[in-house]
């Protein structure tokens, strides 16, 4: 696991971003994964400005979002599909047949879940994979749990993730209470993976996942078994670690 502190969220999503277009330029037709939430705005920031100076072009990048709440339209202006559209995909070159994210449409949830892993196989897999980390060490919106979870799944959102996200509701009582989220199988099959964290309320988190035991009830503790791991730190995310 490569840690990286940087001065700023600033300037630790800036270099996320230096990844995710280093990725883009070495292959055209590379399958990113990606997150919402604040943490991941800097960066898309950075990749706005890179398309917009011809230095990175999304033509043939495919994308596979990591979750989605579930009993919310696609078009609720809370929804992670409008996230995406709005701080992304409507701002850069990306053909949107090209993006995906879960959503469970059918009768059959599950079968929704096994198609939605079984995309991303088909597309060969994701190639880099860009993270957030929950207060409570979710990553995507894998809570802490007695298991790791294997693909793509839907989950009850803890109380921690609910009260975090109220911020986006009119209250906590209009926050989903499910999501359908990548399994910590399907993000640990990514080739390589990067996670931003920012701000000293996550400090905490991101003491356990790198300083703690391998243990589900911090889900973001399975990165450290993956072998190309790089986690960008501001310096108040970074502040419990040695
Ligand atoms: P945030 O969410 O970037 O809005 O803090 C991160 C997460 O919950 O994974």
């Amino acid at each position: 696991m490569n840690i990286q502190v940087y001065g700023s969220a600033a300037r630790a999503g800036v270099a996320a971003a230096q990844v995710l277009a280093a990725q883009i330029i070495k292959d055209p037709f590379s399958v990113l994964g990606l997150a919402t939430g604040s943490t991941p705005l800097p960066a898309y920031e950075a990749l706005v400005e890179l398309n917009k100076a011809g230095i990175i072009d999304f033509k043939t990048i495919r994308t596979f979002n990591l979750d989605e709440y579930v009993g919310i339209s696609r078009t609720h202006e809370q929804s992670y599909h409008s996230f995406m559209h709005t701080h992304l995909f409507s701002k850069v070159n990306i053909d949107p047949q090209n993006t995906q994210l879960p959503y469970p449409s059918s009768d059959d949830p599950e079968e929704d879940c096994r198609a939605y892993d079984a995309a991303i196989d088909d597309a060969g897999g994701i190639d880099l994979q860009i993270l957030g980390i929950g207060h409570n060490g979710h990553i995507a919106f894998n809570e802490p749990s007695d298991l790791f979870t294997y693909g793509t799944h839907i989950v009850e959102l803890s109380k921690s993730t609910i009260e975090a996200n109220k911020r986006f509701f009119d209250s906590a009582d209009d926050v989903p209470q499910k999501a359908i989220t990548m399994g910590i199988g399907t993000i640990m099959k990514a080739r390589e993976i990067v996670l931003i964290a920012t701000g000293q309320d996550k400090a905490q988190a991101v003491a356990s996942m790198i300083l703690g035991e391998i243990d589900p009830q911090c889900p973001a503790s399975a990165l450290l078994l993956h072998p190309q791991v790089t986690i960008f730190l501001d310096e108040d995310a970074a502040s419990l670690l040695q």
